[in-house]
Parts: C-alpha cells; structure tokens; sequence
C-alpha cells in the first residue's frame, strides 16, 4: 500500500488519519500545494519527515489545525495575530507566533525556535483529515528538497515515492503556491514569504504597510539565519571522545563508562530518526543542567545525520 495515490473519499481520509496517528506520513492537498504530514506531537514522525525530504538542515515545518482555538492552545495571539487569523483563515496565510511552553508539540517541528508557525487550511480534505486525525498535523511541501512543490498527487507521487504511507488525491490544488508566511513574534508583522495572499491584502487589514524580510522566495532556508534561534548558553565540544570533569555529554548510539555524568544519549541504539526527534529537547536539557560544556559524541553524516550535524555545527559556533 505504501506510496500508493488514493481517492480522497471518507474511506481513505479515516485510514489516513488512522496512519497520521500512528505516526506514519500522509501527502495530502491543501489549497496552496500538497503537503506531507504527520502527527506534530510526534517527534519520530516529524523526523521521518525531515529525512523523507532529504532535506540537509532543519527548516522549521508550518503546523496545520483546524481553527484559531487549536491555534491558541499551541501558539500564543496577540491582538493583531488574532485579527489577521479571524479575516483570513482558513485560508492561504501563515502565521508565526511566540510558542506556548506548555505545548506537546514536538521540538523538531519548531527545529529549536521558541516559535511556531501555524495555518488552518481552506480545503475540505484537508481539514476531514485534521478531523480525523484527532490532532495538528506538521506538513511541508510534499517534495525532495530543492525540488519544487507538488500540486497534484502524481507529482507527489514521482518525487516521494514509497515515503508517504498514502496520497490522497485531491485533484490539482487551487493556488499552486505555497501559503504567505507573516511573522508576528515582534512588535510589528514582518513578511518571511510571500505567498498565496498577496502583502496588500494583508496590508488592508492592519491598516499599515508591512514590513518585508526578502522581496521572493523561503528566506528560511536556514533556521540559523535567524537571530532568535535557540542557541545554548553552554559551549558545544562536537566530535568529542573523551570528556572532560563538570561536562555534561550529549551521546549518539552504544558509548561506554560515563559514570555519573550529566548525559542525554539521543540514541543508543545509533538510529538516527530517533535522535532528530530528541535533538532539540536534548540540548535545552543539558543547557539547563548548568554545565559550561557539552562534549557531543561523533554522529554519522547520512541519512538526517547531515541536518543534525548541521545544527550541532550551527549550537558549537563561538557568538557574536
Ligand atoms: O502552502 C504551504 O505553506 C504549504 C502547505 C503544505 O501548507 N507548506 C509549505 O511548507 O510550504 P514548507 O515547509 O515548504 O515551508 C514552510 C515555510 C518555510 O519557509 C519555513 O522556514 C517557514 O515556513 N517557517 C516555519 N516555521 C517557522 C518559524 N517558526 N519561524 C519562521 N519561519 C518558519
Ligand atoms: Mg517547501
């Protein structure tokens, strides 16, 4: 069954929100372009994301939910963030907001940041699919990394393959381009991406002209490149095999004798989706422990290896 195209009928939308919940992945169309989800509370499943994209880095993924009252619970509004949300979803627009600390969200999906982006999307399967999957669903664009987004099931289908457990079909998408992404993390509305609701119409509703990051395209394609990322207060000591006294360890796969030492060990059994899921979390909690530095053990470069190293590499650059 696995990669297999689908009829978007109520059948097929309870199995994949059956799959979702099972922290398998599900293509599925939006208004804007097809993504492919999974079950956002679930750090393994949003892992699996991530390597089924191929995607080097760890760009942080738009969370999907039915409304701004599941937004709120995830997300924190200001009065304007609540505004653009009442005129426009569901609907083509994006909003990033302060991320609440209390929310089962994985951390992978946020890749760290102390933000989210959230959209409710305006297409019935979709939302029959957020439905039944009784949760938010993180979903990039269903496509290889550095490939464009799909906006029919078939091309899904030719560039992620086997990955998604089912692609539901639900004809070619409307927009044909990905959603606006709006920050609203700062004290005025900054444009990260332009998208499916053109800036001026924005502009309409808060009644000011919009500040904008970038004149085209994902500016993001790095989470680095944001100044707020979350960066440990510890220093990071990478490809460490031997540590030293008063530092706590960050392990990858089987490591021997750490007696009594702060460690996290991402994981033991050396799989890398597992350790994408716990990366993040893990830094915060070593962080937190108080140590000056975390010796992080070697961790493979393929497969998410490479994103991990990438973020390791980005925790472990001296600040400015
Ligand atoms: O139309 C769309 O938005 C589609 C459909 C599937 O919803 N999704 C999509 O996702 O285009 P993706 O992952 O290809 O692009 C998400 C964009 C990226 O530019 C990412 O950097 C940005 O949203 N983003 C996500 N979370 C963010 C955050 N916390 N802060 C800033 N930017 C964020
Ligand atoms: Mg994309």
């Amino acid at each position: 069954m696995h990669g297999r195209i689908a009829p978007a009928n109520a059948e097929w939308i309870a199995e994949a929100g059956h799959l979702i919940r099972s922290g398998a992945l599900v293509a599925f169309p939006t208004e804007t372009v097809y993504g492919l989800g999974a079950d956002a509370t679930n750090g393994e499943a949003v892992a699996r994301v991530f390597d089924a994209k191929g995607r080097p880095t760890f760009n942080p993924l738009i969370v999907h939910v039915l409304g701004l009252e599941q937004a709120k619970a995830i997300g924190t509004f200001s009065p304007t963030a609540r505004r653009l949300a009442e005129a426009f979803w569901p609907g083509p627009l994006t909003l990033v907001v302060p991320r609440r600390e209390t929310t089962d969200i994985s951390e992978l999906v946020s890749a760290g940041l102390p933000t989210i982006a959230l959209r409710a999307p305006d297409h019935p399967v979709a939302r029959a699919l957020l439905k039944e999957a009784q949760r938010p669903i993180a979903a990039p664009s269903a496509n290889r990394s550095g490939h464009v987004s799909a906006t029919r099931a078939e091309h899904v289908a030719a560039d992620l393959g086997e990955r998604a457990a089912v692609i539901l079909d639900g004809g070619p998408t409307a927009h044909g381009l990905e959603s606006t992404v709006l920050s609203l993390v700062g004290t005025t509305p900054v444009l990260l991406r332009l998208g499916a609701v053109p800036a001026e119409t924005i502009e309409q509703v808060i009644g000011e002209p919009l500040a904008r990051r970038t004149e085209a395209g994902d500016v993001l394609t790095s989470p680095g490149q944001l100044q707020s990322h979350y960066a440990p207060r510890a220093r990071l000591r990478l490809n460490a095999q031997t540590w030293q006294p008063g530092e706590a360890v960050l392990a990858f796969g089987p490591v021997a004798d750490f007696a009594a030492r702060t460690i996290i060990n991402l994981s033991p059994s050396g799989d890398l989706i597992e350790a994408a899921a716990n990366l993040f979390a893990a830094l915060r909690t070593l962080d937190a422990s108080g140590a000056a530095t975390i010796a992080v053990t070697p961790v493979p470069s393929h497969g998410l290896g490479e994103a991990i190293n990438d973020r390791l590499e980005r925790a472990a650059a001296p600040r400015v």
